[in-house]
């Protein structure tokens, strides 16, 4: 089952500022295998142009900006993200591509498994025959 949501985070403010605690099974829904964060990215350059098989996000704008670009073989969306309160999670099998970073921009992901060169799929055609093979298959 493909899916992209865009979630709302909860701050824990006070007078010295905020704080967002992410964790498994409260905001996170999988087990947190890896983390990574994309940051120096030079603001003429897009990113991703892939999808996964087997993969799970849980990604975070957490300073700066960038637009987002995800198709689940069906719908293409945009999300900008520009806000460490909000999360975009990805499951299934998802295309995504970034674009527009802000100068500064950091994206933090979250994932639930360890990097796999060969849960990538690189080639859009590709990305789309293996979605719609899914679809019919009742998957997603
Ligand atoms: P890449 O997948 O090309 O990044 P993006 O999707 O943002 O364009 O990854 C860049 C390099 O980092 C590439 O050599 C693979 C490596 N890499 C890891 O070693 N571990 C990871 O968890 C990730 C995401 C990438």
């Amino acid at each position: 089952m493909a899916s992209v949501e865009m979630v709302q985070l909860n701050p824990m403010g006070d007078e010295r500022g905020s704080l967002i605690a992410l964790e498994t099974s409260k905001n996170v829904p999988f087990d947190i295998k890896r983390v990574y964060y994309i940051f120096d990215t030079h603001t003429d350059v897009s990113r991703g142009f892939h999808a996964h098989r087997n993969l799970s996000q849980f990604i975070v704008c957490i300073s700066g900006s960038c637009r987002f670009v995800t198709h689940d073989g069906a719908t293409r969306r945009e999300h900008q993200l520009n806000s460490a309160e909000n999360g975009l999670i990805l499951s299934g099998l998802v295309w995504r591509e970034m674009h527009d970073f802000s100068p500064g921009c950091v994206v933090m992901v979250l994932a639930d498994q360890i990097y796999d060169q060969e849960d990538y799929i690189w080639d859009f055609e590709q990305f789309l025959y293996e979605a719609r093979q899914r679809r019919a298959a009742g998957e997603c």
